[in-house]
């Protein structure tokens, strides 16, 4: 399962011929990861829903009431009674302890806030509907329970269901459930339920005055998300067609009837990838407005999946509609973004943090990404908060903490954890604070340490501004023909409140550096007439220090002369220019006020370089671990002087470097996509033992084992062996010797991915080496048949571990192994020479791992019981006796001749 990739962009400078070069690929590109706490259920969650400082969590088997914390409170057993045996039965849900012939499984988790109920609903077996309003702060109190059908009677089925308002009082709430309707009954697809027994009908009743008011699909839908904002309803679908998917908005106008309401819809398709077909996963209105952002997959696989955000605002000019699902829609909607692309995203959950939009991002190999986004859909890199330890799919739904929205609940199968939103403290300085580029952290003036911004209360704070900056302090050289050169200074923050004492001290060479007249600063901004009228060729190293209340920033410049930065014209020089505090006009570098300052001008120029380019065609491995790698061989045309490679996840994430190891002849130039993935794990070691001589072949199970990149074993550290074969889910490697360590022990088995080791929870076991007592030989035609004996013992010896051979004078003949038997003392192993030549043979080859034993021939009385037992292993233990019987007789007689 891929998580991030990236673009590795080389840097090379001069041309050479070189076929490769080898280098690090790091670990976790611009990423951190952040702790976490868990909690683990007794089956799989089904549902989840926070209602302020309560989480309720449906599991399988289980309703649990929990703390915000994730402190289990209560829990009700979902289990009941059917009242009379019949199809028809009703189910009544039963306390724990109680008799019980019936389960439920719940499909509907909805907390009635301000009625403080909590409604659940689900399927008890016969697929008959059940629903239970319980209290919200107390689940274990039962206030009103029916037999009846909200929602899907199918356990798995792409529904969903939440509270609406039809006017503005609590009176008007109701259900809307939309599920695809399976019997053609008179439930329909959409469905507004009452939630109390002053609405026309009673309670979960869908009628309406006279008649059920009617939304069918005449096709096929999955119902993904939908949520009421103001006056609207908004429900998003996809209509599967054939091998083709589209995608839905509906929207529906709040009206106090419910007839009214079904009679205001309209459709549009959301426009996703260019006509092609394209699936919603997950789904998350942006609050604070009318937009919408949804992970959906784009190429008709499940693979390539892109976060996008719509502006969903209603428009309900049109025809009505009461078909559901009409296969053609005239009307499209286009997104207003692309966010984010990434393989395998599954989930997603916006908030909004200042000027921010914050993305959590869940992904289907068990990991939580946080993505935050300006105004102008300009994304910073995104950070890994968490991350499962093998490929677990996180569930469709991430939430929001409501106590102090510093943390997301995240679900995995029968798992949930509390992932915090940021680790502020991290993040020790000022500078380090607003690189982090988190809208949820500020620098706390009072405290001097990165908080949240609730934590800084008492105090003035700063921290990044609401639209995307690359810097917090930026500068701009400015001169006119005749004047003076000025240095303009630019804070780039938000803060807390104006600043009323704001400064800016500015230290170059000399105190009078920047003369005394220059202008009083203004927030964010201050200015410095530089006395000397120009600056060395060398350039100029100033220090910059500005005080804002009680934060103090420092930052060091070094001015150039922005004439004096020349050359020949490239897009290296331009950016040079505009990073120096100049402008790009003709050409050629100037003052500030003369030309265009924004760098993008630079990225559109041609390079200027007469070096040929060095070109990457392919990066091996391509696929790594998130602990990166340590070698990996970039091949392409002119490489010979690539000095340093540059690792890119995403274009605002800083590139990582990596040093070149090895240079090889040939040469490069251009991008190659290295996929970062899950961590490898090992589930099982077969065999789970070894000899002491070592050299045993191993076979590993798990998953993505590929990335390994040797194995250890706890009692040799320093070994470190490497794979013989390795594929995603198994991995085959020989055991280190016992060294020093004699009888037997344990040993940890480790495996190595870059500099990480991963430790495999299996347990493996060092014997000493098995011990071959004797062998015996049959003539079979042209055969030899070989039984081979060996002292019994808890290595499990297979065919496969031992290779024979028969020994004639200077001659080896290979002896196919057949079978292998064992009794209470002694193992037997058979094999077969063919075509053997007409003598004896008197000794045997044996080898295991790098081991070779010779071994004689045994008595002959010793060969005959020898036989017998082997031709008595499958034997019935009474055939057993009197074999044993003859044989004594057979030994008596032996003996008294
Ligand atoms: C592994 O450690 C070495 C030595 O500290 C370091 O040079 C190398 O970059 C590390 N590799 C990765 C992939 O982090
Ligand atoms: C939400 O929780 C807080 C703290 O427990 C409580 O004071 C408040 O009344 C709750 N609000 C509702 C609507 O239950
Ligand atoms: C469920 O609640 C009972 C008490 O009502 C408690 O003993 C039990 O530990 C709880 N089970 C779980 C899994 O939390
Ligand atoms: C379930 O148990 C109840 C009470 O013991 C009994 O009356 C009913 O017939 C049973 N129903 C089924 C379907 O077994
Ligand atoms: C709140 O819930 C109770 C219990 O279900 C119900 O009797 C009452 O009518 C509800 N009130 C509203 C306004 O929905
Ligand atoms: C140059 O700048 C100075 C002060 O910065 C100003 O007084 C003067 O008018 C400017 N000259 C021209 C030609 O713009
Ligand atoms: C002013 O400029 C001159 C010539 O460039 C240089 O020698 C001198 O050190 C400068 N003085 C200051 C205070 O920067
Ligand atoms: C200016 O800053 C100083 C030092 O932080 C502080 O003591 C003083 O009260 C501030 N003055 C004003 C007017 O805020
Ligand atoms: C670099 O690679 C060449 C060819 O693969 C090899 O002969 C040489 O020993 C390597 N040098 C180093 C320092 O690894």
């Amino acid at each position: 399962m891929q998580a991030v990739s990236g673009s590795v962009f080389p840097r090379c400078w001069k041309m050479i011929l070189l076929p490769a070069l080898l280098l690090i690929l790091w670990g976790e590109p611009g990423l951190c990861l952040e702790e976490d706490r868990g909690l683990v259920f007794d089956g799989h969650i089904r549902r989840f829903a926070v209602a302020n400082d309560t989480v309720y969590v449906a599991t399988e088997e289980k309703l649990y009431q929990l703390s915000h914390d994730l402190t289990p409170v209560q829990n009700l057993t979902l289990r009941g009674i059917f009242k009379d045996g019949s199809r028809q039965a009703l189910f009544y849900r039963v306390s724990e302890g109680a008799e019980w012939n019936g389960t439920l499984s719940i499909n509907i988790l909805l907390p009635f806030v301000e009625n403080h109920t909590l409604i659940s609903c689900g399927v008890s077996d016969y697929e008959c509907g059940y629903c239970e309003i319980l209290d919200l702060k107390n689940i274990s109190n039962r206030i009103y329970s029916e037999n009846v059908r909200v929602g899907p009677t199918k356990r798995s089925s792409a529904s969903v269901a939440f509270l609406v308002r039809l006017k503005k009082s609590l009176a008007h709430t109701y259900i809307l459930s939309a599920t695809q309707n399976y019997d053609g009954t008179n439930y329909q697809t959409l469905n507004l339920h009452n939630t109390n027994n002053d609405q026309i009908g009673e309670i979960f009743a869908v009628i309406d005055y006279q008649s059920t008011p009617k939304i069918v699909c005449t096709g096929n839908v999955e119902f993904v998300d939908g949520f009421q904002i103001s006056s609207t309803i908004y429900l998003l679908s996809n209509l599967p067609s054939g091998p083709k998917n589209t995608v839905r908005l509906s929207w529906l106008e709040a009206k106090e009837k419910k007839s009214d309401t079904f009679k205001s819809l309209r459709t549009v398709t959301l426009s996703v990838s260019d006509g092609g077909s394209s699936r919603l996963l997950s789904s998350s209105l942006i609050p604070g407005g009318s937009l919408w952002s949804g992970v959906f997959t784009v190429d008709g696989g499940q693979t390539n999946t892109e976060l996008l955000v719509f502006d969903i605002g209603p428009d309900f000019t049109g025809g009505t509609e009461t078909d559901f699902c009409p296969l053609a829609t005239s009307k499209t909607l286009k997104p207003k973004a692309v966010l984010f692309r990434q393989k395998h995203m599954s989930s997603v959950l916006a908030v909004r943090q200042r000027g921010w939009m914050v993305f959590f991002i869940g992904t289907g190999d068990g990991q939580l990404i946080k993505l935050a986004v300006d105004k102008n859909y300009h994304t910073t890199c995104p950070k890994v908060l968490y991350r499962a330890d093998d490929d677990r799919q996180m569930f469709p739904q991430i939430l929001l903490d409501q106590v102090d929205r510093r943390h997301v609940y995240v679900a995995f199968r029968d798992q949930m954890k509390l992932v915090p939103v940021s680790k502020c403290s991290t993040y020790t300085t000022v500078q380090q604070c607003w690189s982090a580029q988190d809208p949820h952290c500020v620098w706390c003036g009072s405290k001097q340490s990165c908080t949240f911004e609730d934590d800084c209360k008492d105090s003035d704070w700063v921290s990044i501004p609401d639209h995307f900056q690359q810097k917090m302090v930026s500068y701009q050289l400015v001169k006119n023909s005749t004047g003076p050169i000025k240095l303009n200074i630019q804070t780039h923050l938000t803060v807390s409140q104006v600043p009323s004492n704001f400064t800016c001290h500015i230290s170059g060479p000399s105190t009078e550096f920047c003369g005394t007249n220059w202008p009083p600063p203004q927030f964010p901004q201050c200015t410095c007439i530089l006395t000397n009228g120009t600056i060395p060729a060398q350039g100029l190293h100033v220090t910059v220090r500005i005080r804002l209340g009680t934060v103090n920033l420092a930052e060091k410049l070094k001015l150039t002369s922005c004439p004096d930065i020349g050359g020949s014209p490239s897009s290296v020089l331009c950016q040079q220019c505009v990073k120096s505090g100049c402008s790009w006009s003709n050409n050629g570098c100037s003052w500030a006020n003369e030309g265009v300052m924004n760098d993008s001008v630079c990225q559109t120029m041609e390079s200027g370089m007469n070096f040929s380019r060095p070109e990457i065609t392919s990066i091996s491995p391509s696929v790594v671990s998130f602990y990166g790698r340590n070698h990996a061989v970039l091949s392409g045309h002119n490489l010979s002087d690539v000095t340093r490679v540059k690792i890119q996840m995403d274009a605002t994430c800083s590139p990582q470097e990596s040093p070149v190891w090895n240079n090889t002849d040939g040469s490069c130039h251009g991008n190659s996509q290295i996929t970062y993935q899950s961590s490898p794990s090992c589930t099982k070691l077969e065999p789970s033992s070894t000899w002491s001589s070592g050299k045993r072949i191993i076979t590993l199970t798990g998953s993505h084992l590929e990335f390994v990149e040797g194995i250890i074993h706890s009692h040799t550290p320093q070994e470190v062996t490497d794979p013989r074969n390795s594929s995603s889910q198994t991995l085959t490697y020989d055991t280190p010797a016992a060294g020093n360590s004699g009888g037997s022990f344990t040993s940890s088995v480790s495996l190595k991915v870059a500099n990480e080791t991963l430790v495999c929870s299996t347990s493996f076991t060092y014997y000493p080496d098995p011990e071959f007592i004797s062998f015996t030989s049959i003539r079979m035609g042209d055969n030899v048949r070989i039984t081979l004996k060996k002292k019994a013992d808890k290595l499990e010896l297979t065919l496969a571990d031992v290779s024979v051979w028969g020994l004639q004078e200077e001659k080896q003949f290979p002896c196919i192994m057949r079978e292998k038997g064992t009794s209470t003392e002694t193992e037997f192993f058979v094999c077969e020479i063919q075509s053997a030549p007409d003598l004896e043979f008197q000794h045997l080859l044996i080898k295991y791992g790098d081991q070779r034993v010779t071994l004689g021939p045994s008595s002959l009385l010793h060969q005959v019981l020898l036989i017998l037992r082997i031709l008595l292993i499958p034997c019935a233990s009474v055939a057993l006796v009197i074999i044993c019987r003859w044989l004594k007789k057979l030994t008596a007689e032996t003996t008294n001749l």
